[in-house]
């Protein structure tokens, strides 16, 4: 299911992000786009991280998934 409809990111891409350790949307942001435009699905990010168990103030950035050849900066 698409859980970010401006940049197509669905719910797999972020529970992939989450299983290689990403701990935080603006993390999740920074690698694929979700919640950085409208900010519509940063709350269902958010569920996601919280459903894995993630806490706020960790993260792990890592390659993007289905962002890989997209030219995003990674900060
Ligand atoms: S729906 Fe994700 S940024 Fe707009």
């Amino acid at each position: 299911m698409i859980i970010c409809l401006c940049e197509g990111v669905s719910d797999r891409e972020v529970k992939a992000l989450v299983g290689n350790g990403v701990r935080n949307v603006a993390a999740v942001g920074r690698i694929c786009g979700a919640g950085q435009n409208c900010g519509q699905c940063t709350k269902s990010i958010q569920r996601l991280l919280n459903a894995s168990g993630a806490r706020e103030g960790t993260q792990r950035d890592l390659g993007a998934t289905h962002c890989q050849g997209e030219e995003r900066a990674l900060d």
